[in-house]
């Protein structure tokens, strides 16, 4: 049987692989983005009620109504800005089904999109999926900064869309207030859709802020904005997240996401929408607690070897390995997973043209005894 692949060159993910070869030689996995400690209990004892109470059939398509209220009331609380929960929220299981419709929906054939790179691995294919052609982009070699320049320089009259991601990751780069406004103004001079992953929204630290693509109505206006309850409230494995959208983007993107996965899981929706009422500066706590987490590591690893690049977002921290070896990263984040013990995630992965870089990336969403642990490690190298 000929099949031919739509995805030729497509293996299985980095982080698939690099926690797989983690857990096979029991290495501390600071690879993949994801907490190593308990979700807050009333969030686990919430899913369970819902469960029990016999919420287990499907949800409304867009999303639960009790969630999307929630929704507005957090953008309203953080943002300042007050989409409408049946027009412009739409519940999905995971941001990556949100990124995955947006691009479905939005992209035609022969649209190019505009990519910076390094950037998360998903966006490439559903571009090539959906018939696009990827335009990569890099982002300023050591500031990890957007080079609007090199952008405008980008575009074509094929030119439709640019996905953007702040805080960033695997670099932990924030966009600024200019980066957006320079943004909004090339996207209504050029008509570009934008979708704008925004799921590490509330881990920015050092006492600055994030900017969203919300915050400003002209961007606002042709944006398609992805956010993670995953990454927000430490359950990575509920698999939700929602969608803001003007009314006719939603519309286009709801028609996708209703017959890719159709819904969410309802007693997980439930669940998110008890705990945000009950608790609704939860979201308030996370830039303290991250930072501290990324001090400690950062304290760990001063007498490393290890250059530490900033993390200004996220919960990742970049690793520059230059002074140890020139090995490529990917081979020597297998070969420390193994002989070390410390298993990370290689950055050039992220890259269509990787630059001469020497990076690894660490999540720092780990309980401080395994970032003590890997870092005593890191420090023998
Ligand atoms: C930048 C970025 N976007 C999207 C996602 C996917 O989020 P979700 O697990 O909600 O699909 C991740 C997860 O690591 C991410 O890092």
């Amino acid at each position: 049987m000929a099949i031919h692949s739509k995805l030729p060159d497509i293996g299985t993910t980095i982080f698939t692989r690099m926690s797989a070869l983690a857990r096979e030689h029991g290495a501390i996995n600071l690879s993949q983005g994801f907490p190593d400690f308990p979700a807050p209990e009333g969030l686990r004892r919430a899913l369970a009620h819902h469960a029990l109470e016999g919420h287990n059939q499907y949800a409304p398509m867009i999303g639960e109504p009790a969630l999307r209220e929630q929704v507005a009331a957090q953008l309203q609380r953080f943002r300042g800005v007050t989409p409408d929960p049946v027009e412009e929220i739409t519940i999905v299981p995971g941001a990556t089904e949100g990124i995955f419709c947006a691009i479905m929906a939005l992209v035609d054939r022969d649209d190019e999109v505009i990519l910076l790179d390094p950037s998360y691995d998903s966006y490439e294919p559903a571009v090539r999926l959906a018939g696009g052609r990827a335009i990569h982009v890099p982002l300023i070699e050591d500031t990890f900064a957007v080079d609007w320049d090199h952008v405008s320089g980008a575009l074509s009259s094929r030119t439709r869309m640019i996905v953007i991601n702040s805080p960033h990751n695997p670099t932990g780069a924030v966009l600024s207030h200019s980066d957006l406004e320079t943004l909004e103004e090339l996207a209504e001079l050029r008509d570009l859709l934008v979708v704008s992953d925004e799921v590490y929204e509330h881990l920015v630290f050092d006492g600055a802020r994030h900017h969203s693509v919300l915050e400003y109505p002209a961007l606002r206006s042709r944006s398609v904005t992805v956010y993670s309850f995953g990454k927000t409230y430490g359950v990575t494995g509920w698999k939700t997240g929602y969608c803001v959208a003007p009314p006719a983007l939603t519309a286009e993107l709801r028609k996708v996401h209703q017959f890719n996965c159709f819904v969410g899981v309802t007693p997980v929706q439930l669940a998110l929408a008890d705990f945000m009422a009950e608790d609704p500066d939860y979201p308030g706590t996370l830039p303290g607690f991250y930072q501290a987490k990324r001090d400690l590591l950062h304290r760990a690893l001063a007498n490393s070897r290890f250059r530490l690049r900033p993390s200004a977002g996220t919960y990742f921290q970049l690793l520059d390995y230059s002074d140890i070896t020139d090995e490529p990263d990917h081979s020597l984040c297998e070969r420390w997973t193994v002989e070390q013990g410390v298993a990370s995630i290689p950055i050039s992965i992220f890259y269509q043209a990787p630059p001469q870089q020497h990076y690894l990336r660490l999540c720092f969403a780990k309980q401080d005894e395994q970032l003590l642990r890997a870092a005593e490690t890191l420090c023998r190298i």
